[in-house]
């Protein structure tokens, strides 16, 4: 669903949230089976695709590079490129982070590419130096211009990488290049989350060879002459169940997510035994609820298996209830406590500091960067008008909103939903009083 930039939320807080919902695909992990369906021209299935702005961007992305996407049935999409029409795209739209994932596959079948310089949330500096370094080992040239990157190779070659950080992106870059490069890629230090070992389900549906060993972060890629289409199913969107789970837990609620497993939330479960909070199976789904008081908790972000630096902002909503001093070190963007600010204005006590609770042994130690809040709890929160500054901290907005007394009204709404399918309508039916209000109205 497209947004208006005057679109906003009215939210009417304190209502305990109740009742059961299903979680979409995740957008994080779609989008990129999207991009592996270039590397071939034969047509793959995608299922459990969310309805987010994320996948319309990526979409138009696949179709400007001349694949036909066509919906099957809902959430179903086929896509099919059976000619690159065009492998040079630097127009187009700067809204995400994707297209530097399409390198690898425009450059397996067309020789050269260009692509839009990143867009996406504003919440570090979010450079892709590990893409190009890598993609560089590997035999491709590129060159940064004004507003994108020009790259060519004659023949994509298979290397040893190893990444200074397990960086999500760098990872798929890597990935998406090497299952048709010659010879063998192996990357060490390389990011492994869930949605990663999807877009490597798929690939190996498609006929690649990748082997991955998950505790020694290392993954192996045995370049193939070609491969296929595939069908392939979404997994859950860990950034939804969090985001759904922490609004029934700050209202006091009780809310059932339906049809999610809790391997890919061992470390989120673990926080929520770790404040006190209530979860339980309840048959193919989880119930999340408040059985008491919260405890405070101390958590530092991280690449999985760490807590995903995804899930910090509405968790933190959680922490602003706790009773007593909780911690959140950001470990993997530089600059995403910035949202506190409103929550301060809200009623929370949030400090928020430079000074990383481990010294030197944080990358962000001695940078000056504001990546560590104290959260001295109980607070009371109270409603109030809030610009959405990017798409995490706009779910803390809208929990911290569902938490508190009174009336909040949520501008630049857009940025939720590039991530969130019909937020709104969906919180409506577990009991949240929310209202969209378009652009003029
Ligand atoms: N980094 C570099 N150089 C690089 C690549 C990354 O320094 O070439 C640094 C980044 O600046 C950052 C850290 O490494 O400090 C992690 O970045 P990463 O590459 O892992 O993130 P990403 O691939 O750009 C994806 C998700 C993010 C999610 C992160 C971490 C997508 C489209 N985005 O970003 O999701 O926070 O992984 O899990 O998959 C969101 O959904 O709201 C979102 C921001």
């Amino acid at each position: 669903m497209m947004s208006g930039m005057g679109d906003r939320f009215f939210i009417e807080g304190g209502v305990p949230l109740a009742g059961s919902l299903a979680v979409r695909g995740s957008k994080n992990a779609a989008s990129k089976l999207m991009v592996a369906s270039l590397l071939t021209d034969q047509p793959s299935t995608i299922e459990n695709v969310p309805m987010s702005v994320e996948i319309d961007i990526t979409r138009e992305l696949c179709e400007k590079i001349g694949s036909t996407v066509s919906a099957v049935g809902d959430y179903e999409i086929r896509i099919v490129t059976p000619k690159v029409t065009t492998s040079l795209v630097p127009e187009l739209s700067r809204k995400n982070r994707i297209p530097i994932l399409a390198l690898g596959p425009l450059l397996h079948r067309a020789g050269v590419a260009e692509v839009p310089v990143l867009g996406g949330c504003p919440i570090g500096h979010r450079p892709i130096d590990f893409h190009v370094a890598a993609l560089r080992e590997m035999g491709v040239e590129i060159e940064r211009r004004e507003h994108s990157y020009y790259a060519e190779a004659q023949e994509i070659r298979g290397a040893d990488i190893a990444f200074p950080w397990p960086s999500v992106g760098a990872t798929e870059s890597v990935i998406l290049a090497a299952v048709l490069a010659k010879g063998r890629t192996r990357i060490e230090n390389a990011a492994v989350e869930p949605e990663i070992m999807n877009l490597i389900e798929m690939l190996c549906a498609m006929g690649a060879k990748i082997s991955v060993r998950e505790a020694k972060r290392s993954i192996e890629v045995e370049g193939v002459l070609s491969l296929g289409g595939a069908r392939i199913r979404v997994m859950p969107d860990r950034n939804e169940i969090v985001s759904f789970a922490t609004a029934a837990l700050a209202t006091g609620g009780s809310v059932c997510i339906e049809n999610i497993e809790d391997w890919y939330l061992k470390t989120f479960l673990s926080h929520l035994d770790a404040i006190g909070a209530g979860y339980e199976k309840e048959g193919s789904g989880m119930r999340f609820f408040k059985k008491g008081p919260f405890r405070p908790d101390s958590i530092r972000t991280e690449p999985h298996p760490g807590f995903m630096t995804d899930w910090q902002q509405p968790f933190l909503v959680v922490l602003t209830a706790a009773e007593g001093i909780s911690i959140i070190h950001e470990t993997v963007y530089e600059d995403r406590l910035g949202y506190t600010e409103d929550l301060r204005r809200m009623g929370a006590y949030i400090e928020v500091s430079g000074v990383c609770p481990v010294g030197s042994e944080c990358r962000f130690f001695g940078g000056g960067y504001k990546h560590v809040a104290r959260i001295t709890g109980p607070a009371k929160l109270k409603g109030t008008r809030i610009r959405i500054p990017d798409l995490r901290a706009g779910m803390a907005h809208v929990v911290a909103a569902l938490a508190a007394q009174g009336e909040s009204v949520l501008e630049e709404i857009h940025h939720l939903d590039r991530g969130y399918e019909k937020i709104d309508e969906r919180l409506e039916t577990i009991g949240a009083r929310i209202r969209r209000v378009m652009d003029g109205e």
